[in-house]
């Protein structure tokens, strides 16, 4: 779908349908909802009064107006309570429009601004969130069928603006919208692709690609290299599979040397639990395990387009863990990069291990923060929910910046505890720590363990377990991989003092 900008009046704009919108219990709309009510003879005020739309958030109609308007069908959108608006809403609104206009056939949609009117939300920001609204809501995970589908997709999509004053600020807008859908498109397509295409080699080869097309530097180390540089928790998750593991780092140069801000994704490209083998009930489920890899790799497709001055670096740590006669079981020690040692209570506690040595390599590089994302535990999601990530932190502004930037991408975080109780919970028996503090309080435990490899780093970790993926449809999310926290990670960057 091609995402453009017109500067015009959306009563008289060349597509076939428009969207318009309504805050709920607004008898006699204004702005171009007025207008467009006007010039149909009150067609809107009718519907309202007639109790058929009340502006409720994400309520649609849609209308055929016979005058006065450029599209044969107008779909008047909710907003909700005015002064409960908000830039997530403006995105919901827009995605439950979008869906509407792409299930009827529309081929080139038009949308005025949500929020945009005077005392509304910030004007940029607004058109950044309809761009974003939309392109995420279209989103569809198509790559394995073979039927040629009926599915009806839209050509194009316009944010039609009246006043020419804002024409420079909307078209910025619209480029970090577009920015966004590329990135959370990625990460959603990576999530959604199984685990038998989407080895660790398969992402790595994946990952260089999009670097090289978007100007990232990209370098990928094989187990060659990781046995080089003594990165052997990697190793040893990768031991029980064909499929070899994977060190991927992608980096945006940015204004220079300084140092940079840090990503770390969990890429377990699929969890078997190892010798500790999973039940099969969901196993499917564990095609997502690299969720935190996605994440990083779709926020950095994005950083790729905004190109910030700030340098931006990012590793994956790949594995696929499975229980073959070389796998690692439990009772095994093994020595991190850092030369700690750590008894392996369970080999499905393997995430913590990739990160082991992914965190303590990134410290090294001295990064000002870095911010690790993994589908770590199944405590995370009995703690949370499915509708925030736990977030884990040796420092205060990070949290605060990370709790704000939930806010206002609607990818809500929840800031958790590592207590002196959790960092006991993992010391070891026969080595330094264990692999797993037992089921009390386990996304903690999980949390205490990466701890041990940040040395002075200021780090966050999030826990994304029970969001990365999701069975219910919202309005600018489909089922399956969500790519939450790509747009956390860029809303963190653009608003970091
Ligand atoms: N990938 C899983 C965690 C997970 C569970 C993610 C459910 C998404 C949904 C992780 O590798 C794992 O298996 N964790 C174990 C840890 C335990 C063995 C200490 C868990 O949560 O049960
Ligand atoms: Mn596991
Ligand atoms: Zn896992």
């Amino acid at each position: 779908m091609e995402l453009t900008f017109a500067t015009g009046n959306i009563l008289t704009y060349n597509a076939d349908t428009i969207v318009l919108n309504l805050f709920e219990g607004v008898a006699d709309p204004g702005g171009a909802t007025g207008s467009a009510d006007g010039a149909t003879d009150g067609a809107i005020r009718r519907l309202i009064a007639g109790g058929d739309f009340t502006g409720k958030l994400n309520q649609t109609a849609i209308l055929y107006p016979t005058q006065g308007l450029s599209a044969s069908r107008v779909i008047l959108v909710g907003l909700g309570q005015s002064d409960a608006f908000s830039l997530d809403r403006a995105r919901q609104a827009a995605g439950s429009a979008a869906r509407v206009a792409r299930d009827l056939g529309a081929e080139h949609l038009a949308s005025i601004v949500h929020g945009g009117g005077e005392g509304g939300l910030d004007y940029e920001k607004a058109v950044t969130a309809l761009v974003e609204g939309t392109g995420l809501a279209l989103y569809r995970f198509t790559a394995y069928r073979t039927k040629p589908s009926d599915d009806k997709e839209l050509v194009r999509f316009t944010v039609v603006e009246l006043d020419e004053n804002r024409k420079e600020e909307a078209e910025r807008g619209a480029a970090v919208g577009r920015a966004i859908v590329a990135g959370v498109t990625l990460a959603r397509d990576l999530g959604n692709t199984p685990g038998n295409d989407l080895t660790p080699v398969a992402l790595a080869e994946r990952l260089s690609d999009m670097a090289a097309e978007t100007g990232l530097s990209c370098e990928v180390w094989d187990e060659k290299r990781l046995e080089k540089e003594g990165m052997r928790t990697i190793l040893a998750v990768g031991k029980g599979s064909a499929n070899p593991p994977r060190f991927i780092i992608l980096e945006h140069q940015g204004d220079g040397a300084d140092s940079p801000v840090a990503f770390i994704g969990k890429g377990i490209t699929f969890d078997t639990g190892g010798i500790s083998l999973k039940p099969t009930e969901n196993m499917w489920d564990m095609k997502f395990d690299m969720g935190g890899a996605a994440a990083v790799a779709g926020a950095m497709r994005a950083v790729a387009e905004l190109k910030p001055k700030q340098r931006v670096l990012a590793v994956i740590a790949a594995a696929e863990n499975m229980p073959g006669s070389r796998a690692l079981k439990p009772g095994d020690i093994i020595r991190s990069m850092l030369g700690k040692t750590i008894e392996i209570r369970s080999t499905d506690a393997e995430g913590r291990l990739v990160l082991a040595d992914a965190v303590a390599w990134m410290a090294r590089q001295n990064p000002i923060a870095a911010i690790d994302l993994a589908t770590l535990t199944g405590a995370c999601v009995t703690a949370l929910g499915n509708s925030a990530s736990g977030l884990f932190s040796n420092n205060d502004e990070l949290v605060a910046g990370l709790e704000a930037a939930g806010e206002r991408t609607g990818e809500t975080v929840w800031h958790m505890p590592i207590l002196e109780a959790h960092r006991d919970q993992i010391k070891g028996d026969y080595a330094d720590i264990k692999n797993t503090g037992g089921r009390p309080g386990g996304a903690c435990t999980a949390a205490a363990f990466i701890e041990e490899f940040v040395g002075d780093m200021r780090w966050a970790h999030l826990d994304i377990a029970g969001t990365a993926w999701t069975d219910k449809s919202r309005p600018y999310v489909s089922k399956g991989g969500t790519g939450v926290g790509v747009r956390l990670l860029l809303d963190w960057l653009q608003n970091r003092t």
